[in-house]
């Protein structure tokens, strides 16, 4: 979704900024801008519709405008089509104020209609708009930036995070933040702001998150933050590990598949350091021992793929803890009003710990007492920061908008939880803990050996990319394997396709069976394989064609019905779907890249949704 970049600094501005904007891309987006305070001290915007490419061509490459001051900015449209007028930044009408702005303003309606009654002018259709204008206004009521920033906030209500130049005070950026992300940047002689710290690794690593209704005054030598009263906040400044190369491609074509193909790497980063002495240590979890003795209903929570290793977790947590366990969608969960108390734990599951709907139901679990466990990739960010528990994954940068790294890395690390619980439960036996960490530590090799079978897939992708219409079938944990398989087909490739539990595909959905539908059959959970296979067939009788995954010793079951076959290791049933996936992510991209796709940055999608 939206992103923003600033530099208040001694360079020119503007090719910092479209760097940083570049940097930016993979949140999903559809027109970008830059605005700086030149140096004959007059604003100037640039803008357009479409990629950060058209922007350079547009500014040529920045080098004529110059300005060490200025904000950049990638818009995901939600009030007003994408086009060069809506883009941000946006302005106020006496060219005073330019504004950047993720999330959204709700009562930006009322505010624009009485600020027009007053005789300003608007020119974009954006809510945005609104508050480049309620600045000039206050402004121009108390000739004092502050006090119009101020002002201005306390008018305004839904989630912002803001960048703010204005031609009065150069070198300087004023940043507000509430429900939507911004950190500051702290470099030598040039300080920044930016949504996501991948924007500003090749300047600083040197970080501070700014919380909820604060403002801070950047200068290229001072950063001055205030809160809500408007009393000075002294801030923790944090050191970010990631490094540049990692948000870089590194010789593959894709992201995506650069990430695919680092999950190995990235599960080992995950549960590594949390195996001591063939034992899963949970530091984050040293100060709770008992949680789980006290707990006695569990709700997943999460979006999109994350709501989906949810799904495993359910299925996990459930057989292991004997606890009630329900996966749910974050954008459900506040609207369902969900069986919470003290005695609930509630797992919220996030790669970028930004997604709106998931804050929100966090929120809503601490308002009626549970505990909230977050799994989260993205140090420092919200949702990390208001859990009563944060659990990284480590994966590092995920850039394609399609997770995938960031999937098996929860993966992981809910079935390391599960054995952890069960354990303090006492509900699994030494034998099986001990055949569990065994088969943690040989996880890795399996998930290479899985890649190494990219050829096979690559082949089967090339077969396969025509179909209108895929379906994938599978159940109990290969049922929620499916729900991701699906999602990753249809997101990247644009190939409408549904994932079914096998057994229900008879209850309606066999009446789509016909001859040009591709069924991906899930077939590795070793007690259902049989069932599995009959609901195959039923498929097979009615003309679909099948792709079959299934575990290396139950190929042969399937080579007679299903036109191509994606054997997989096994392993322990916890980690099964961290192989498993690994050729439906793969999958998904060929077929992707065989129909020509924007791989790693979908039409539509974003990859941090910060909206409702
Ligand atoms: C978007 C992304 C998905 C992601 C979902 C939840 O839809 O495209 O890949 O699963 O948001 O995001 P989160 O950052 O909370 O895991």
């Amino acid at each position: 979704m939206c992103g923003i970049i600033g530099i208040a600094g001694k360079t020119q501005a503007v090719p910092v900024l479209l760097d940083g904007l570049e940097k930016l891309e993979y949140r999903g987006y559809d027109s970008a801008g830059v605005a700086v305070i030149t140096d004959d001290g007059t604003l100037r915007v640039e803008k357009c519709k479409g990629r950060i490419a058209v922007l350079r061509e547009k500014t040529d490459e920045g080098a004529p405008i110059t300005g060490t001051t200025g904000i950049g900015h990638t818009r995901w449209a939600t009030h007003g089509e994408p086009s060069d007028i809506n883009a941000h930044p946006q302005m106020g009408q006496e060219g005073i104020v330019a504004v950047v702005h993720n999330g959204i303003i709700e009562n930006y309606r009322e505010l624009k209609q009485s600020l027009e009654r007053s005789g300003r002018v608007f020119q974009s259709e954006t809510d945005t708009e609104v508050v480049a204008q309620l600045m000039e206004y206050y402004y121009d009521m108390y000739h004092d930036l502050m006090d119009a920033v101020y002002a201005m906030l306390s008018r305004i209500r839904g989630s912002y995070a803001l960048g703010i130049l204005s031609s009065d005070a150069p070198g300087q950026i004023i940043a507000a933040k509430k429900d939507a992300p911004l950190l500051i940047g702290y470099g030598e002689g040039e300080n920044f702001i930016a949504s996501d710290v991948t924007a500003l690794l090749s300047h600083t690593r040197t970080v501070s998150y700014l919380d909820d209704d604060e403002v801070a005054v950047i200068t290229p030598e001072s950063v001055r933050i205030y809160d809500a009263g408007r009393l000075p906040v002294t801030k923790e400044k944090h050191a970010v590990e990631w490094d540049v190369s990692s948000a870089e491609k590194g010789g593959y074509a894709h992201f995506m598949l650069k990430e695919i193909m680092e999950q190995p790497d990235a599960v080992r980063r995950t549960f590594s350091p949390r195996l001591q002495d063939s034992r899963i240590e949970f530091e984050e979890l040293a100060g709770v021992p008992d949680l789980i003795k006290n707990i006695s209903r569990i709700y997943l929570v999460g979006c999109g793929s994350a709501y989906h290793v949810g799904v495993v977790g359910k299925y996990m947590m459930e057989k292991l803890l004997r606890i009630p366990a329900e996966a749910v969608l974050g954008s459900e969960f506040r609207y369902c009003d969900p069986i919470v108390g003290p005695d609930t734990l509630v797992i919220v599951i996030s790669q970028s710990g930004e997604t709106l709907d998931s804050m929100a139901a966090l929120r809503e679990a601490k308002r009626r007492g549970a505990t909230v466990l977050a799994v989260v990739n993205v140090i420092g960010s919200s949702i990390a920061r208001e859990a009563d528990i944060v659990i990284y994954t480590w994966a590092g940068p995920e850039i394609a908008v399609a997770t995938t790294k960031a999937y098996s890395t929860q993966l992981v690390l809910l079935s390391m939880l599960t054995v952890y619980f069960a354990e303090k439960l006492g509900k699994i036996s030494s034998e099986d803990y001990g055949r569990y960490v065994n088969d943690l530590s040989e996880l890795p090799g399996k998930m290479e050996t899985t890649l190494g079978n990219i050829g096979n897939i690559q082949k089967t992708a090339s077969l396969s990319f025509n179909h209108d219409s895929v379906f994938f079938i599978g159940r109990n944990l290969d049922y929620a394997l499916g729900l991701e398989g699906s999602l990753k087909l249809k997101e990247i490739s644009y190939i409408h396709s549904e994932s079914y539990a096998a057994g229900e595909l008879k209850h309606g959905t066999i009446s789509l069976m016909e001859p040009g539908v591709l069924v991906v059959t899930l077939a590795t959970c070793s007690s259902l394989i049989e069932k599995t296979w009959s609901n195959m067939v039923e498929v097979t009788t009615r003309g679909a064609d099948v792709l079959a995954l299934t575990t290396e010793d139950n190929v042969s079951r399937f080579s007679e019905e299903a036109s191509a076959i994606l054997p997989v290791p096994s392993t322990n049933e916890l980690l099964q779907m961290n192989l498993n996936i690994i050729p439906l992510q793969l999958f998904a991209y060929y077929v992707a890249l065989n129909r020509g796709c924007d791989i790693d940055k979908p039409r539509n999608l974003a990859k941090s949704v910060t909206v409702e």
